[in-house]
C-alpha cells in the first residue's frame, strides 16, 4: 500500500466539572468535547522492515522521538498486532502543543486509524477505544469526533447528536505550554466526589443543546488562570467582547470565545492579539460527519 493521510481536528472543552479525585490518581470528570475546524495533518507509509519513525514539520513544532503520541500509538498497535509492523509517518502541525486543544492526543487517534489501515488490521471499535485509552485520556474521544460528552477520567465517551448550528468561535494561546499534570497537581480536588451537576449529565443520551453557556463552566479554569498571567489576559481580552461564553479550554493555554458570527469572533481574536496571544485560529466547531478522521 501507498502513502496514507487523514486530517485530524483539535477539540475544545465547552464544559469540565471535576468531580473529585480518584484512587488511581486521575480525577473523575464529566466534561463535553467539541470537535473544530483547526487540523493537522498525518501521513504514513508502509516500510519493508520493522521501524517506526516520524517526521515533524514545522521543525521543532513537537518532538520527533519516543514522547511523541503518535510513535506511542504506532508502539501500542504493533504490540496489539502482534507483527513485525514498521511505518514512516509525518506530521504537520498546526494545533499548538500544551493548549487544552487536544493536540497530541488527536494525533495519537490518527496514527491509530492511519495505521490500521496500513497494516490491514481488523479491530473492532472497542478494541481500538481501549487502545486509545491506554494512550491517554482525551484519546478515545478522536476516535469519534463531534460533540461527546466524556465521563471516567474523560476516555469513556458517549457521542451525542450535533449542535444545531455550528458555532462561531474565537481561539487564542499564549506563548506558554502547560502541562496538564502540573493543572490537576494543582488543584484541589475532593476525595469524595461531588454529584454532577446541572444540564450537562441529564438527558445525555438524547443529546443536549448546550445553549445554557452560563450553566457550563471549567473547574480547572481558575487554577490556570490563577497560575499562568498570560491566559488571563487573553482570557480578560475576550471577555471584554461581544463573547456569549469565554473558557479556558482543558488545562490551558488555549482561551475560546464563542460568538453570533464570524465577524465579531475576528474581532475578539485581534484584541486577544492585543492581549499578547501568540497564536490564534477563528473557525467554527464541526459536526461529527466533517471531524471524523479517514484514512485516505
Ligand atoms: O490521561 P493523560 O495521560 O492525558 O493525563 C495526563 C495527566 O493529567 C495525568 O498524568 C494526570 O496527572 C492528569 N489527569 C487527571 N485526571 C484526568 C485526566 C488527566 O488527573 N481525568
Amino acid at each position: 500500500m501507498g502513502r496514507l493521510s487523514c486530517s485530524v481536528p483539535a477539540k475544545i472543552n465547552l464544559h469540565l466539572e471535576v468531580l473529585g479525585k480518584r484512587a488511581d490518581g486521575y480525577h473523575e470528570l464529566r466534561t463535553l468535547l467539541q470537535s473544530i475546524d483547526l487540523r493537522d495533518e498525518l501521513w504514513a507509509e508502509s516500510t519493508d522492515g520493522p521501524e517506526l519513525s516520524l517526521i515533524v514539520e514545522p521543525e521543532g513544532s513537537a518532538p520527533e522521538g519516543p514522547s511523541n503520541l503518535v510513535l506511542g500509538a504506532a508502539e501500542a498497535l504493533r504490540t496489539v498486532a502482534g507483527g513485525r509492523l514498521g511505518a514512516r509517518m509525518g506530521l504537520v502541525k498546526r494545533i499548538p502543543a500544551g493548549a487544552g486543544l487536544g493536540g497530541g492526543s488527536g494525533d495519537a487517534a490518527g496514527a491509530l486509524v492511519l495505521l490500521s489501515v496500513l497494516w490491514g488490521l481488523n479491530l473492532s471499535e472497542e478494541r481500538l477505544a481501549e487502545v486509545a485509552a491506554g494512550l491517554g485520556s482525551d484519546v478515545p474521544f478522536f476516535l469519534r469526533g463531534g460533540l461527546g460528552l466524556g465521563v471516567g477520567r474523560g476516555e469513556r465517551i458517549l457521542p451525542l447528536p450535533d449542535l444545531e448550528e455550528p458555532l462561531h468561535l474565537a481561539i487564542a494561546w499564549p506563548e506558554v505550554a502547560i502541562s496538564t499534570s502540573e493543572v490537576y497537581n494543582r488543584l484541589e480536588a475532593p476525595l469524595t466526589w461531588k454529584s454532577p451537576e446541572g444540564t450537562v449529565e441529564m438527558g445525555a443520551s438524547d443529546g443536549i443543546v448546550p445553549a445554557e453557556w452560563t450553566s457550563m463552566r471549567n473547574d480547572l479554569e481558575p487554577v490556570v488562570v490563577d497560575g499562568w498571567p498570560q491566559v488571563a489576559a487573553i482570557r480578560d481580552a475576550m471577555l471584554a467582547t461581544e463573547a456569549l461564553a469565554v473558557r479556558v479550554t482543558g488545562s490551558g493555554s488555549a482561551v475560546f470565545g464563542v460568538f453570533c458570527s464570524r465577524l465579531e469572533a475576528e474581532m475578539a481574536a485581534r484584541h486577544a492579539r492585543a492581549a499578547g496571544a501568540k497564536g490564534w485560529h477563528v473557525g467554527r466547531t464541526l459536526p461529527r460527519e466533517q471531524a471524523r478522521i479517514r484514512a485516505q
